[in-house]
């Protein structure tokens, strides 16, 4: 039986991939916060149902000894590095925090591997933010890099972290550079979700308006559950390399906003503000990916495509502010 370890397990691509690798037969390890693990109920939201099966540690990014002795412990086969401060407009607010955490921690994770299970394979994820002020459209494995917020510089860093622990120490290291992933388990800050959730709220009566920034920003969505099956794809070839996983797809947050509302039957115009509090001090606009090298290599394709996706998730919220049951988001605090 081959040994996962997930940091940031109790995230949205935390909880696919635990779900994923448990079907494929794997022992699942994730690393959690103590403060997390306190609060189950509220916290661990996303992985409650799967609790049983998998065996959690109490770690944090800001510690090494704390990750060092869980990969000493846990001895892994494949380690997939999700956990991050991933929420680009707050790495404005607090950079230090943002780039002190999302750097060394994965710095941490690498060098325990190289020390203590040196055979163990390692995923990062990294992120199309690092594309930023991009050179070109769409942007593919050779694109140079241009960030454009502080957690884009913290994920080049991880990127070139990850690279160098593959061809300094020969660590089976590998980049995922994932373009924008979002499902019903979204978290809330994040504009995919603000928007359904507020559908869902007004719909529902509970809200009478939503406040966005930009509506002219264009990003490449996929759905989450797709996108780990790659990250794991990745850690299956023959040799360690880097892979942009994307749809192809770029739409603005403008046609997000009528689609999700439209799915709901209303006319957006009559509920969403231009609020200037949500612009972004530098902005990234366009990002559409090329995974052809993903599709040619491990033949990974997206199944779901943008119209199904914000369907999706929109259905998801309907039902969570009906009160209705859905498995996966049930339990979510309402914001
Ligand atoms: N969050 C948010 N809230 N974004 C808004 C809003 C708003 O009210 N109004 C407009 N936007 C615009 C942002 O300016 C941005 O251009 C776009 O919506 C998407 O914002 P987010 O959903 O916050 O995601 P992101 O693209 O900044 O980052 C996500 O994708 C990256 C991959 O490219 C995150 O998941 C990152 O962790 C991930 O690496």
């Amino acid at each position: 039986m081959k040994r996962a370890l997930i940091t940031g397990i109790d995230g949205q691509d935390g909880s696919y991939l635990a779900e994923f690798l448990l079907e494929k037969d794997y022992e699942v390890h994730g690393v959690i916060r103590r403060v997390a693990l306190e609060d189950p109920e509220h916290q661990l939201w996303r992985i409650k149902h799967i609790l049983g099966k998998i065996k959690v540690h109490a770690g944090s990014l800001e510690s090494y000894p704390s990750l060092f002795s869980i990969v000493e412990k846990v001895k892994p086969d494949e380690c997939y590095h999700l956990a991050a401060q991933s929420f680009v407009s707050y790495s404005f607010e607090d950079e230090f925090s943002t780039i002190n955490t999302n750097i060394n921690g994965t710095h941490y994770v690498l060098s325990a591997i190289k020390e203590r299970a040196p055979k163990c394979k390692f995923y990062f994820a990294a992120s199309s933010e690092m594309f930023g002020h991009a050179k070109e459209v769409p942007q593919n494995e050779d694109t140079p890099f241009h960030p454009r917020s502080p957690y884009g510089i913290s994920k080049v860093a991880g990127f070139d972290l990850t690279r160098n622990y593959r061809e300094a120490y020969g660590i089976f290291a590998c980049n995922g550079i994932l373009f924008n992933h979002e499902s019903p388990r979204r978290g809330f800050e994040f504009v995919t979700r603000k928007i359904t959730n507020a559908v869902a709220e007004i719909k529902h009566g509970l809200s009478k308006e939503l406040r966005l920034g930009n509506l002219d920003a264009k990003r490449d969505w996929g759905f989450a559950g797709d996108y780990v099956k790659a990250m794991w794809m990745m850690l299956q070839q023959d040799k360690p390399d880097d892979y942009v996983i994307a749809t192809g797809e770029t739409h603005s947050v403008g046609e997000f906003v009528e689609l999700a509302f439209g799915y709901a039957g209303l006319d957006w115009k009559k509920f969403v503000i231009i609020d200037k509090n949500f612009y972004r001090p530098a902005e990234v606009n366009i990002l559409q990916g090329d995974y052809s090298k993903a599709q040619n290599k491990f033949r990974w394709e997206p199944v779901v495509k943008f119209k199904k996706l914000v369907e999706m998730m929109t259905e998801a919220d309907i039902k969570r502010a009906s009160g209705k049951n859905n498995p996966s988001t049930c339990n979510v605090p309402v914001k």
